[in-house]
């Protein structure tokens, strides 16, 4: 297996919990819109000369040209196969709410001009969050990686699923809770993988640690730094998730952020935690896994992304037990079933309708960089303690983790 299968089920996962939708795994539209989101990912991960001196754009223009039809090919993607459909669902009776997405346009559809989004917003949220899948299959293949280079924590991952879950069981959201070693071995795997730059703008004149910081300075957050400093950890060039345990308790020091922290932190935190968690126990319950090959894959540092399909895995299932024994399991069949774990998002309740719209919006289909990859243009609005306040759409959506009836994911 490589890694274009864990991406089909990461975006399908998201997909079906932001728009209750999936994808055949064979669809080659399909396949070709989760390439496009993995090369833009990994664009985002790279990072550019260009992004810290924009005069150097023009060296790069076929670059850019490639990036703008890659994205050009999302937005016809999502358009198409998404938010059009989902759209005039809405316009008929935007009441109708089924998912995070139909949110988004009963908001267009229903509020005044001042509170309502435009298309461009519920497009770049749509991109932004279904992009996001490509972490988990990123991060996936890197922690198997890992893991095959370190055979004990693969012994000790696996014997906390046998103990835990048992062979028969599949696992489930709540099980997680209980896993604490898994739950090492994900932020071990997050420690080594962490982004040195965050970049932020100061909103006003303020210190870091003593040092005066001016209104409009550029701050980066080093996480690559914090993740591997000597001075902060034991041995950090090693893999060892049991620096995340003590006393039976899960211990995550306080500059440990792989997400950073504030304001802007990263929305998609718990949905890596889970997605990764189900994904990883899964796979590892009911297959042995191995690498193609001898070579030791090469897991470039400081980003997440991998190249595409940088290594392939062989499964084989594990020795016979319980009801699936002896039967040929294809581990695309698993993948698919990982998907059904995952519950649709069920927005709050949302407003009932004040106005309808009739027009077909002229700039949907519009497209321009997402608004993820002018990280790499321009610095992101600020966040943490220099920024008071961050600039956010005003629906919930975007802070997941509040949604009052979001199924625990
Ligand atoms: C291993 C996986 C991931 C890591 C390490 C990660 C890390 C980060 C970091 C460090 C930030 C910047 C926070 C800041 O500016 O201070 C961020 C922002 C963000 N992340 Fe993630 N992320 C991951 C996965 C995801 C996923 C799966 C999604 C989508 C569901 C996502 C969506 C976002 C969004 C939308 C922001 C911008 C938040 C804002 O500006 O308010 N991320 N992430």
């Amino acid at each position: 297996m490589g890694q274009e299968l864990l991406s089909y089920c990461s975006l399908n996962i998201f997909s079906g919990y932001m728009c209750s939708k999936k994808f055949q795994y064979e669809d080659k539209d399909f396949q070709q819109v989760t390439q496009n989101f993995d090369y833009i990912f990994r664009d985002i991960n790279n990072g550019h000369a260009m992004d810290f001196l924009p005069s150097l754009q023009p060296l790069f223009t076929s670059y850019i040209n490639e990036i703008k039809s890659n994205v050009s090919s999302i937005r016809q993607y999502i358009l198409d196969n998404i938010c059009l459909e989902k759209y005039e669902r809405l316009r008929q009776d935007p009441s109708d709410v089924e998912d995070l997405v139909d949110a988004c346009f009963a908001n267009l559809l229903t509020n005044n001009e001042e509170e309502k989004w435009d298309w461009q917003t519920i497009l770049y949220i749509v991109e932004d969050l279904l992009g996001g899948s490509m972490a988990i299959s990123n991060i996936v293949m890197r922690l198997f990686a890992h893991i095959l280079q370190n055979p004990h924590v693969m012994d000790a991952l696996r014997a906390e699923i046998d103990e835990k879950i048992g062979r028969e069981r599949t696992p489930t959201l709540q099980d997680r809770h209980e896993m604490l070693y898994s739950q090492a071995v994900l932020y071990e795997v997050l420690r080594v993988t962490s982004s040195p730059l965050v970049p932020h703008v100061a909103s006003e004149d303020s210190s870091v640690g003593g040092y005066a910081v001016k209104k409009g300075s550029i701050m980066f957050l080093n996480n690559f730094e914090m993740n591997s400093s000597p001075s902060l950890w034991d041995e950090p060039n090693k893999f060892m998730p049991e620096r995340f345990l003590k006393d039976g308790c899960i211990k995550k020091p306080e500059y440990f952020i792989p997400f950073s922290t504030g304001k802007r932190s990263c929305v998609g935190s718990k949905m890596v935690a889970n997605t990764a968690f189900i994904v990883v126990t899964t796979l590892l319950q009911r297959y042995n896994i191995a690498m193609a090959d001898q070579a030791t894959p090469h897991l470039p540092q400081a980003k997440i992304s991998l190249d595409w399909n940088p290594f392939q895995l062989v499964f084989t299932p594990r020795e016979r037990r319980g009801s699936w024994a002896g039967t040929t399991i294809i581990i695309t069949t698993t993948t698919t079933a990982i998907q059904e774990r995952v519950p649709a998002f069920r927005p709050p309740t949302v407003r009932e309708p004040t106005r309808r719209h009739s027009d077909f919006p002229a700039d949907a289909t519009q497209t321009a960089l997402p608004r993820a990859a002018s990280a790499s243009g321009q610095p992101r609005s600020p966040s943490f303690t220099l920024c008071p306040a961050a600039h956010r759409p005003p629906l919930s959506l975007l802070t997941l983790s509040e949604a009052p009836h979001r199924p625990r994911l």
